[in-house]
C-alpha cells in the first residue's frame, strides 16, 4: 500500500520514534511505501513530500522534534484546501493517511474522514496529555521529567536565598504537567486550569510555611491557570493568531503579585519550549513505537476514522468522533487526593 504520513501541531518528543516504527513495520511486514508530508497540512496541499523508509529514519529514535517538520493550521482554513488534499492523495496514489497530531490535527482528520471520505488513522500527540480517548500521550513523560529536573534545581537556589519561585509550565487547557511535576518535585502549591485559584490562599500557604521556618517555596503554575473571579485581576491576556494564550503571562503576573502581597522575594521561572525539545525518555520512546506499529496495523485492517490509544496497559483504538472537541482534564484523584494533601 502507499500510505501518507504527517506530523501536525506543536512538536513533541517521540514523533520521530512513531515515524520510525511506521516505516519499519510498514516496509518490512507489509511491503508498504510510506510518503512523508513535509510541514503538516501545508505539505499535503502543496504536495511537498519526502520518502519515509527504514533507511531515512535510521538513527532517529532518540531525536526530539520531527524530521517531517510541523505547522499549525488546517486545509479548512483555505477555500480549496480539502480539494487540494484529495488531489494530492489521488495523484500520489495514496490509499490512506496517518495523522500524528494533537486536538487540532485530529479534528481535521475526523472531518476529512466523516465529511469527505478520506481514509485516515490518527495518532495522539501532545506533551500536555490532554487528549480524550487515550490514557497517556507520548511526550508527556519527557516534559514532566524536564519540569521535575528544573524544580529540583530551583529548590536549592530558592533555599539559599529564602525565595519563592513561581515555575510556569505548559498546559493551556489542562494541568497534567503541572500536577505531575509538582508532585514529583515536592512543590508548595500547584495551580491548574481545572481549578481556578485563590491568590489569598496561595499567599497564606506561603506565609504559614515561613512562620514554620520554611523560607523557600516553589509554586508550580500551568500556563492556562486562572484566578477565581474577583480575587486577582490578570488583565488582558495576550492571545496569538491561533487563539492561544501566550506563554509567560500568568507566571510573571503571579510572581509579582505574591511578592507584593507577602513581602517575600519572589522570582518567576518560565520553562517554555524547553519542555518540548530534546530526546524522549525511554517510556515515551516505547509508547511512540507502540503507537506507530498500531497505526500501520490499523491502516491494514481498514480501521479508518479511529485513533490509536493506550487503554490501561493495552494499545487499542478510539473513534475520532469520541476524541475531538474536548480536552481531558487532570484526574481529580491525582490533583485533589494526592497533590493537594502533600502541598503545604
Ligand atoms: O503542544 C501544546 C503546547 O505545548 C501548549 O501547552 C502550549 O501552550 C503550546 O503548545 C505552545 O505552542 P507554540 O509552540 O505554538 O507556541
Amino acid at each position: 500500500m502507499r500510505v501518507g504520513v504527517l506530523t501536525g501541531g506543536g512538536d513533541c518528543p517521540g514523533l520521530n520514534a512513531v515515524l520510525r516504527a511506521i516505516a519499519r513495520k510498514g516496509e518490512r511486514v507489509f511491503g508498504d511505501e510510506l510518503v512523508g508530508f513535509v510541514d503538516a497540512w501545508d505539505g499535503v496541499m502543496e504536495r511537498r513530500t519526502t520518502p519515509l523508509t527504514i533507511e531515512t529514519m535510521r538513527g532517529s529514535l532518540p531525536r526530539g522534534g520531527t524530521v517531517l517538520g510541523t505547522r499549525r493550521g488546517s486545509p479548512f482554513d483555505h477555500p480549496d484546501g480539502v480539494d487540494r488534499v484529495k488531489t494530492a492523495m489521488a495523484e500520489l496514489g495514496l490509499e490512506a493517511l496517518i495523522v500524528i497530531g494533537g486536538n487540532g490535527s485530529l479534528s481535521v482528520a475526523c472531518k476529512l474522514y466523516n465529511e469527505h471520505g478520506i481514509p485516515v488513522v490518527g495518532v495522539p500527540k501532545t506533551i500536555d496529555n490532554d487528549i480524550e480517548g487515550t490514557d497517556v500521550t507520548f511526550g508527556f513523560n519527557t516534559a514532566v521529567q524536564i519540569a521535575t529536573d528544573a524544580i529540583d534545581r530551583l529548590h536549592t537556589t530558592a533555599e539559599s536565598h529564602d525565595r519563592v519561585m513561581v515555575v510556569e509550565v505548559m498546559g493551556r487547557h489542562s494541568g497534567w504537567i503541572a500536577t505531575t511535576a509538582g508532585i514529583a518535585g515536592g512543590a508548595t502549591a500547584v495551580l491548574i486550569p481545572e481549578h481556578p485559584f485563590d491568590i489569598d490562599e496561595v499567599c497564606e500557604r506561603i506565609i504559614r510555611r515561613h512562620n514554620r521556618g520554611r523560607f523557600a517555596s516553589i509554586i508550580v503554575v500551568a500556563e492556562g491557570a486562572t484566578p477565581k473571579e474577583g480575587t486577582f485581576d490578570v488583565g488582558e491576556r495576550e492571545i496569538d493568531r491561533f487563539g492561544h494564550v501566550r506563554l509567560g503571562g500568568i507566571g510573571n503576573l503571579l510572581a509579582s503579585e505574591i511578592g507584593l502581597r507577602t513581602g517575600f522575594e519572589t522570582r518567576p521561572v518560565l520553562l517554555g519550549h524547553v519542555q518540548r525539545g530534546g530526546t524522549p525518555t525511554a517510556y515515551d520512546r516505547v509508547l511512540s513505537t507502540r503507537f506507530g506499529v498500531a497505526a500501520i496495523d490499523a491502516v491494514h485492517r481498514g480501521a479508518f476514522g479511529t485513533m490509536v490509544a493506550l487503554h490501561g496497559a493495552e494499545i487499542g483504538e478510539t473513534p475520532l468522533v469520541d476524541v475531538i472537541g474536548r480536552t481531558r482534564p487532570v484526574d481529580p484523584a491525582l490533583y485533589t487526593d494526592v497533590a493537594e494533601i502533600f502541598f503545604a
